[in-house]
C-alpha cells in the first residue's frame, strides 16, 4: 500500500471511496464542501440513523454523481483521542476491504492530526483493511487498498514510511500466524525467518540433531512426536552504527499445539495453529526493526515446535533435562510452551543483552483472566513494567500488569527433579511466569502472555477474526523509546 498526503480536494479527487471522520455531536459537524453537495440531506440521513459521531461508529453512502468517489463513509471520532482516530482509521479500512476498493481517501482533518495521530491512522487503516483470504477462490477474494491519500490537517508530515513499515510488520505476524499448521510448521516457518537475512540481519537455525545435542531438552521433547522435526532459530540484527542497547526478543514458536498425550479437546485443538503467535511477533519485530534501521543491537530467538500424540512423544512423568542442565518433571504434556521458552532464555541469557522480553501464547489462565483485550505482563522490574505499559497504551495495544512474585515459585516444588514446570491450576499464568524466570540469568526481562489477543474468534475493533498481530506496534514503540533514551 502506498500513502500520501493529499493536495488536491478530497471530495472531488476520484477514488473508490471517501471516508471523513467527524466529531461527536448532534447533529454532528460536516464540511461546509458536503452541506454544499448534498443539502440538508446528510443531515437528515444522521438524524434518521441516530448516527451521531460516536467513537468507533460509521455510516456508509452512495454519493450519486455528487463527489469524486461513488461512495462516501462517515467516520464517529467521538473525542478525537489518538485511540478513536485509530478505531476510526480502522473502520476505514475495513469497509474498504469489504467493498474491494483500491484507492481511498481519508479525510481526518477535523481531529487535526500531529505525527503520532498520523502514524496511529496508518497503522489503524492497514490493521482494519487486513484479510487473511489466499486460501479462498479467486472470484472471492477482494482488494486490499493500495493507495490511501490522507488530507492534511494540523501539522501532519508526509513522511509515513515508519507507519508503513510497522503495517507491513503487523501483515506479516498476521499471516504467519494466520497461516495453517499443515503450511507452517517448524521447518516453515525457520526458513521464512531466514528469507529476512540480509548483510544486518543474519540468522541461524538449528535442526533437530543440533538441538538434542546442544541439550535443548525441552524444545527437543516438545518436538519430538512430530513428523515435522522442531527448529531453533536464532536472528541476529546489528545496526550500522553503535547500538544504544541490545535486547533478546524470546518467542514461542509452537507451530500446533495438540496438547500431546494430555490431548486437548477438539474445540481447543480448532485454533491451536496460533501457538506460535509470539515466535510470529519476534519474526514481525526483527522485519520492521530491520528496515526502521533502529540504533539497537536485537536478537530475535524461537523454538519452532509442534506439539502431537505419537508414539514418539514425551510423557507424563519423564524428566527433561534443560538447556542449562536444570531437570524438570513433567505433569502434563500441554504446558508445552513453558519448556520451549525455557531452552530459549537460557541462550537468550548467554547473550549478555541489557533486555530480555518473551511474548507467547502461555496459557489459558491468562485468558480466563483478561480476556480477549489485554495481554497479560509478568516482571518483578517495575521500571521495566512501567516502559512496556506506556508503549503498549501509545500503541493501542491492551497490556496488564498481573503478579510475578518468588511464592509461586513454590507451587513448582519437585519430588523427583529439579522442578516442575506446573503447579495447581489457580494462580496458572503466573505459575507458567514463575517457571520462565528460573532460566532468565541476567538481564533485565519481562514476560508477557498474549494467548488472549493473538488469535481472535470474532471481529474486535479493527481486526478481523483470526490473528491480530498483538503487541507488535506495542513492542515497537518500546524498542524505539530505548534509541531515543
Ligand atoms: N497454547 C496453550 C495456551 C493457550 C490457550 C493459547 C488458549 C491460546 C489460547 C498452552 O500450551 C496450554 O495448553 N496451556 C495449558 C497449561 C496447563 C496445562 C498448565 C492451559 O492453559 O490450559
Ligand atoms: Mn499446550
Ligand atoms: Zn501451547
Amino acid at each position: 500500500m502506498d500513502v500520501h498526503v493529499l493536495t488536491q480536494s478530497a471530495y472531488d479527487t476520484t477514488a473508490d471511496l471517501v471516508a471523513v471522520g467527524l466529531r461527536g455531536g448532534n447533529p454532528p459537524q460536516l464540511p461546509p464542501i458536503l452541506v454544499q453537495r448534498f443539502g440538508s440531506a446528510l443531515n437528515d440521513l444522521m438524524g434518521a440513523e441516530e448516527f451521531e459521531a460516536k467513537a468507533e461508529t460509521t455510516l456508509a453512502l452512495p454519493t450519486l454523481g455528487k463527489l469524486g468517489s461513488p461512495r462516501l463513509l462517515l467516520l464517529g471520532l467521538g473525542d478525537a483521542g489518538i485511540d478513536d482516530l485509530r478505531a476510526a482509521a480502522g473502520a476505514a479500512g475495513i469497509a474498504a476491504r469489504a467493498s474491494g476498493a483500491e484507492t481511498v481517501i481519508l479525510d481526518l482533518s477535523a481531529a487535526g492530526l500531529d505525527r503520532q495521530h498520523a502514524l496511529a491512522v496508518v497503522e489503524g487503516f492497514a490493521a482494519g483493511n487486513y484479510k487473511f483470504d489466499r486460501l479462498k477462490r479467486e472470484s472471492k477474494r477482494k482488494a486490499a487498498c493500495s493507495s490511501l491519500s490522507l488530507v492534511p490537517g494540523g501539522i501532519i508530515t508526509s513522511d509515513l514510511s515508519e507507519a508503513l513499515a510497522v503495517a507491513e510488520a503487523q501483515t506479516t505476524v498476521r499471516n504467519l500466524v494466520n497461516e495453517p499448521s499443515n503450511v507452517l510448521y517448524p521447518e516453515t516457518l525457520a526458513a521464512f525467518a531466514a528469507s529476512l537475512s540480509s548483510d544486518s540481519l543474519q540468522v541461524e537455525i538449528w535442526d533437530e540433531r543440533r538441538i538434542e545435542a546442544e541439550g535443548m531438552g525441552g524444545l527437543f521433547a516438545v518436538g519430538r512426536g512430530s513428523a515435522r522435526p522442531p527448529r531453533f532459530v536464532h536472528m541476529h540484527y546489528r545496526p550500522a552504527g553503535k547500538p544504544v542497547a541490545s535486547v533478546a526478543l524470546v518467542g514461542k514458536g509452537v507451530t500446533y499445539d495438540s496438547g500431546g498425550m494430555s490431548l486437548k479437546t477438539s474445540e481447543s485443538q480448532q485454533v491451536m495453529r496460533c501457538d506460535m503467535a509470539g515466535a510470529g511477533t519476534v519474526v514481525g519485530v526483527m522485519q520492521a526493526v530491520h528496515s526502521l534501521g533502529l540504533q539497537i543491537e536485537l536478537h530475535g530467538i524461537f523454538g519452532a515446535a509442534e506439539n502431537m500424540n505419537a508414539a514418539d512423544s514425551y510423557k507424563l512423568g519423564d524428566v527433561l533435562t534443560m538447556f542449562d542442565g536444570t531437570t524438570v518433571e513433567v505433569h502434563n504434556t500441554d504446558a508445552e510452551g513453558r519448556l520451549v521458552l525455557a531452552d530459549c532464555l537460557v541462550y537468550a541469557s548467554r547473550l549478555d543483552v541489557d533486555y530480555c522480553l518473551d511474548l507467547a501464547t502461555l496459557t489459558g489462565a491468562c485468558v480466563v483472566a483478561l480476556g480477549s483485550r489485554y495481554s497479560g505482563l509478568f516482571t518483578e522490574d517495575d521500571g521495566l513494567a512501567q516502559q512496556l505499559l506506556t508503549a503498549a497504551k501509545s500503541a493501542g495495544d491492551g497490556l496488564w500488569r498481573l503478579p510475578l512474585a518468588p511464592h509461586f515459585t513454590k507451587a513448582l516444588d519437585c519430588e523427583w527433579a529439579d522442578t516442575n514446570h506446573m503447579g495447581p491450576r489457580w494462580g496458572g499464568a503466573s505459575i507458567a511466569a514463575a517457571f520462565l524466570s528460573r532460566f532468565v540469568d541476567g538481564p533485565r526481562w519481562a514476560h508477557i502472555d498474549i494467548a488472549g489477543p493473538a488469535f481472535l474468534d470474532k471481529p474486535e475493533r479493527y481486526y478481523v477474526k483470526g490473528a491480530s498481530g498483538a503487541m507488535l506496534r506495542a513492542v515497537l514503540r518500546w524498542l524505539q523509546g530505548l534509541e531515543a533514551s
